[in-house]
């Protein structure tokens, strides 16, 4: 069997890993083997969004780069689709698998399936029901059109069946991405937040004490936001910043490792230097797996737009703060369990749910299949799928 696998942009690599690793396990083990090719749109091509995942947790090179780069959605999506179509006409896989909801995810969902290829989509059938989020079109259009559908939870497959997918087509196989983080976790512990600090601190920041991670490490608050609903609009961001840098770290430091987007936007809308020279917020390069996931474990609490961060606060307790008004993944929502609350954009309503999750401990949880060994489940279903 010849299976192309594709990833684009950071939140698919660490989906990805497991599932390579599982390839490689069948391989040892069995006499008919899985020939496998794994296609890089270049959709993140810096190194610290990219390669650094790459080596971090071992996947192998892409066979193959399209390079595509930034550009709007439609460039980046169309571009993928030519370059892709040429990859599928030479290699003819059986299967092409898309994980997640970038655009990648959709383009070459798209191509496999004009070209009579089968399409297994992992994570399948998350909804946030808000078709502005350029992910939401993606998940929509490749659950559409996928023949294997591999989900995470069961409210997912409730979703899909909602839609009509045919039972035949579902298989609820778990979090791939909790694989990731069970076979990385006894690592990330053992990193120093010292030199997690010191090497990933953006130059220019001589206003920030690094002595303060030398013996033990300080309370601090956590955050990440690249959504387009919150950083490209001034209007949005400003305020979001005053709250940030007037009132959170009152209460502590505030590590922020920034999203290429979002360092963009902020320079563009003259915050930069707001964040900059506020000596209690410490601006960070994108980080390496390891080391995001040394500083989740060690948070007070996170503030977030990620949707793969309120899944790993979940996992490890992290008391989270949603800046969305909706969540594709509500399992890792309090109401059902989980880490984190849906807070939105409005500062009110930020500042209310901040002083009351200031209150709780870590509470790690473990939704069903969330268990290390998602990639299994998916390789068996691919194997055994017959409609
Ligand atoms: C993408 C995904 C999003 C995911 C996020 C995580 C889509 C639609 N969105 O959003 O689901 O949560 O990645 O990171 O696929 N840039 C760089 N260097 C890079 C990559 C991007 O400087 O390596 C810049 C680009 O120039 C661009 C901006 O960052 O202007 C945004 O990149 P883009 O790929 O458009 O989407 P993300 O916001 O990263």
């Amino acid at each position: 069997m010849k299976i192309i696998s594709v990833v684009g942009a950071r939140p698919n690599f660490m989906k990805i890993a497991p599932f390579i690793k599982e390839i490689g396990r069948y391989n040892e083990n069995s006499d008919c083997k899985v020939d496998h090719i794994l296609v890089h749109t270049g959709q993140h091509y810096d190194d610290r969004m990219s390669k650094a995942f790459f080596r971090a947790l071992n996947i192998p090179n892409a066979d193959i780069n399209l390079g595509i780069g930034s550009g709007s959605h439609a460039e980046q999506v169309g571009n993928t689709m030519i370059a892709f179509e040429k990859v599928l006409l030479e290699h003819e896989p059986d299967w092409v698998i898309v994980l997640g909801d970038v655009n990648a995810t959709l383009a070459c969902s798209v191509t496999a399936k004009k070209l009579h290829i089968k399409v297994c989509h992992i994570e399948a059938g998350l909804r946030s029901e808000d078709e502005r989020m350029p992910e939401e079109i993606n998940r929509l259009v490749t659950d559409r059109l996928s023949d294997l559908l591999l989900t995470p939870d069961m409210l997912s497959v409730e979703n899909l069946k909602k839609e009509g997918v045919p039972d035949s087509r579902i298989k609820f196989v778990g979090n791939i991405m909790i694989d990731t983080l069970e076979s990385n976790r006894s690592q990330a512990a053992t990193l120093s937040m010292n030199d997690i600090i010191k090497n990933n601190i953006i130059g220019d920041q001589n206003n920030k004490d690094l002595k303060l991670f030398d013996d033990q490490t300080p309370t601090f608050s956590l955050m990440t936001m690249h959504r387009p609903s919150n950083v490209d609009h001034r209007e949005i961001l400003g305020p979001i910043i005053d709250f940030l840098s007037n009132e959170v770290t009152k209460d502590m430091i505030l590590i922020w490792p920034i999203h290429p987007r979002t360092q963009k936007q902020l320079k563009a809308f003259d915050l930069w230097d707001v964040v900059k020279n506020n000596k209690r917020i410490y601006l960070l390069h994108p980080l390496n797996y390891h080391e995001m996931l040394k500083l989740n474990m060690e948070a007070k609490i996170m503030l977030t737009d990620s949707g793969g961060l309120q899944e790993e606060c979940t996992v490890l307790g992290t008391p989270c703060l949603t800046l969305r008004w909706n969540t594709e993944r509500p399992i890792t929502l309090r109401e059902h369990g989980g880490a984190s609350v849906l807070v939105g954009n409005n500062i009110s309503q930020i500042r209310n749910e901040y002083i009351e999750t200031l209150k709780l401990h870590r509470s790690p949880e473990r939704p069903k299949f969330w268990d290390g060994k998602t990639s299994y489940r998916c390789l068996n279903a691919i194997l055994n799928f017959s409609l």
